[in-house]
């Protein structure tokens, strides 16, 4: 997954204007304390002992190394699992994890899904407790053979140079995979058994939609425990970074949805010597014009992922400018401050791609001789779904932008199955809309913030800040996220409501510069300890919930 956090980056161009005054508005990002495990707490202790050995770091690089030195590429296009050979490059990752972590491998049941695909269970002694889900993906992104001159370390070296390990998938994530199986191994080692059943599920195509990973674990899944039968489900997604003077973890709650739209005209062929006004490809062009034309409508709204985040900045961060700071503190009463705060605030583009639904005309074709007229065109255009719309509003409106030019060129118009046409039979040409690979995929539901889960969570995320840097209080905000992409969560609705897209990983120092999906990915070893101490305290914490 491919993840962009909201970096709000402009918000330190804003000259600080007004004082700021603490107000009641900080109750609109309410914070928990850290969470520490306590019926566990010599056991945590122990162990967080171990997590900072020199010894325990050496496991660490050998356990991640090891699977980095595995490539597990997923391609566009593959076929099913059994007739596409590619896939077979699994088996040799499956046989390393049996022998990496063999106590996880002699205690917790392993069920293989579509073949690559993994479900462990590790049975806790209280089946009334819904099971805490842990998901990650074997796979990683091709490396493109021209680039690994590029590449400081070949990519699939996993390079240790003493600070960092090297190669693909040693942050995205192999490090979530390594590291869930890590932390469980280490607890095993110290003789826990879980109370409350975990579950850790691994796709392996997630880089490419999760059609034959994700897609045929989630009903495998359901069969386990049922529609609801998940008590929290963690998986990849946003971490954690400094913002405005304060280092702010940010879980994504939501997926924004995603649709394809074909656009297709046909209009008659013929030879180029006696040509139309205008050529279907002509026609096309006009039609894609107006796309670009007319970009969606984008705004600031309350009760969105993007306001809850940004009204926690607002709230907690030590140095956000005042006058940014004051808008958006206003903005729950006050329209106009709502308007004012989000001027500035998409004076980052990026952000205002993360609020609303985006449109990118990203593959074109048409025509095949000069001398013969085009009787097809095609455009595909990307539309990225804004979190508070829906798939059928971004459909509507995409028809009803092309109505007019439908009916001036003189077009038989269909969209997304209906006939929208208003024109007498027989016309020039046609034109059809449709879903381009029947791969649309509606905003994902959003994650209470509001709830149990997501405040066991946020009390982890500060337990385990405070333990790898000896503190203790209250170090690191905790605000929610969206994410830009989809990880395989989109196939785990029905599991929980409370889906979190997390990984317990300084996204601020290293993640935007580790060479995630392109050359040079790596991770910070001390990060990636990290991470095995985030997912110990989080199977602690969630064992020790009988609220949850
Ligand atoms: C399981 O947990 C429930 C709820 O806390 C409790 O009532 C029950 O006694 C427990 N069962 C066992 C076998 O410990
Ligand atoms: C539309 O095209 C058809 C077929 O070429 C033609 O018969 C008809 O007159 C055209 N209608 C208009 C309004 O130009
Ligand atoms: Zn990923």
């Amino acid at each position: 997954m491919l993840i962009y956090i909201i970096s709000v980056s402009s918000f330190s161009r804003i000259v600080a204007a007004y004082v700021y005054r603490r107000s009641s508005t900080e109750s609109l990002c309410p914070q928990v304390d850290a969470l520490y495990p306590s019926r566990n707490g010599e056991l945590w202790k122990n162990l967080g002992k171990t997590f900072d050995t020199d010894a325990f770091k050496g496991r660490a690089i050998d356990w991640l190394g090891g699977a980095v030195r595995i490539p597990t590429e997923s391609y566009d296009k593959m076929g099913p699992v059994g007739e596409d050979v590619r896939w077979e490059a699994f088996q040799p990752f499956h046989d390393y994890l049996l022998q990496a972590f063999p106590l996880v491998h002699t205690t917790l049941t392993l069920t293989k899904v579509n073949t690559y695909g993994l479900i462990y269970e590790w049975k806790g002694t209280n089946d009334t407790y819904k099971p805490l889900l842990l998901a990650a993906h074997q796979d990683v992104v091709p490396v493109d053979p021209t680039t690994v001159g590029e590449w400081t370390h070949p990519p699939y070296s996993g390079y240790y140079d003493g600070e960092r390990l090297w190669g693909r998938g040693s942050s995205d994530d192999k490090s979530g995979l390594i590291g869930i199986l890590s932390s469980v191994e280490s607890l095993l080692e110290n003789a826990f058994f879980p109370t409350r059943t975990v579950v850790l599920a691994f796709g392996f195509d997630e880089e490419t939609s999760g059609l034959h990973g994700a897609a045929t674990l989630a009903p495998a899944l359901l069969s386990l425990y049922g529609e609801n039968g998940y008590s929290l489900l963690v998986d990849e997604g946003g971490g954690f970074m400094e913002q405005h003077g304060s280092v702010l973890a940010v879980p994504a709650i939501a997926e924004k949805g995603y649709m394809d739209v074909r656009l297709t005209v046909s209009s008659p062929g013929g030879h180029s010597s006696l040509p139309p006004p205008h050529t279907s490809i002509g026609i096309l062009s006009r039609l894609l014009v107006e796309f670009e034309n007319n970009p969606f409508d984008v705004h600031l709204e309350r009760d969105t992922p993007v306001y809850a985040m940004v009204q926690c900045m607002a709230a907690h961060t030590k140095d956000m400018p005042a006058r940014l700071r004051k808008a958006i503190k206003a903005s729950p009463h006050s329209k106009k401050a709502l308007r004012r705060a989000e001027k500035e605030l998409f004076q980052d583009p990026a952000v205002k791609s993360l609020v609303g639904t985006t449109q990118a005309i990203d593959l074109v074709q048409g025509g095949v001789k000069t001398n013969a007229l085009p009787e097809e065109a095609w455009a595909v255009v990307n539309h990225r779904v804004a979190t508070q719309s829906t798939l059928s509003a971004v459909q509507e409106r995409d028809t009803e932008l092309l109505k007019s030019l439908a009916h001036k060129f003189n077009l038989t118009y269909t969209a997304f199955g209906s006939s929208i046409s208003t024109q007498e039979a027989p016309a020039y040409g046609t034109l059809t809309l449709a879903d381009a690979w029947g791969a649309a995929l509606e905003p994902a539901p959003i994650t209470p913030t509001d709830a149990v889960p997501y405040r066991i969570l946020s009390g982890t995320i500060k337990a385990t800040y405070n333990a790898q840097r000896g503190l203790e209080g209250d170090n690191i905000i905790i605000s929610p996220g969206i994410m830009s992409g989809n990880t395989d969560t989109r196939y785990y609705w029905k599991l929980t409501p409370h889906i979190i897209r997390y990984n317990h990983n300084n996204a601020g120092k290293d993640k935007l510069l580790s060479g995630v999906h392109t050359v040079n990915e790596f991770i910070g070893v001390v990060d990636f300890v990290e991470m095995i101490r985030f997912f110990t305290t989080l199977i602690l914490n969630v064992d020790e919930a009988a609220d949850l």
